[in-house]
């Protein structure tokens, strides 16, 4: 299978509001593989980096002290197309107007504090991989249930 990784972050929001497992469901149910997990204190050295496209928002420096406000889950999940599927489960960013169904549309209804962050794009799933874990952080195992989950084609 072509599986892509993606990265999670449950944000400071979702940990205060209890929610940490209630999202990593979503991403089991829907059948995605986590390979790697970890809980962190994000730095101004990560975030700079992280949100280097939001540089020049008005939000940035609001974002940039909530996202240390409390730590974080990071999660990496593989599957195909992981990143796009991954994208739909959260929901736009503004919350408040996530289609129902989604993490955001059932959980929150804010613009900030919107629980997740989810890689936009591949490219961005890749450096995001490599900002936060390392290779011995990162596991490769054989989920037997796949067969289950994806069609003979879909796991050549
Ligand atoms: P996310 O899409 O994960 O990445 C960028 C984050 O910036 C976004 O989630 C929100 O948490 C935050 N954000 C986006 N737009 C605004 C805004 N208008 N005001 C405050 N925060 C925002």
């Amino acid at each position: 299978m072509k599986a892509q990784r993606s990265v999670v972050l449950v944000k400071p929001d979702g940990l205060q509001r209890g929610l940490v497992g209630e999202i990593i469901s979503r991403f089991e149910q829907k059948g995605l593989k986590l390979v790697a997990i970890k809980m962190m204190r994000l730095t101004d050295e990560i975030l700079d980096e992280w949100y280097a496209h939001h540089k020049a928002k008005p939000f940035f420096p609001r974002l940039k002290s909530f996202m240390k406000v409390a730590p974080v889950v990071a999660m990496l999940w593989e599957g195909l197309d992981c990143v796009d599927c991954v994208r739909i489960l959260t929901g736009i960013t503004k919350a408040r107007a996530a289609e129902a169904g989604s993490i955001r549309g059932d959980l929150a209804v804010s613009q900030q504090l919107n629980l997740i962050h989810a890689s936009d794009t591949l490219e961005m799933a890749k450096k995001e991989e490599k900002l936060i874990f390392t290779k011995d952080e990162i596991f490769e195992y054989k989920k037997d249930i796949e067969v289950f989950v994806y069609s003979e084609e879909e796991r050549e």
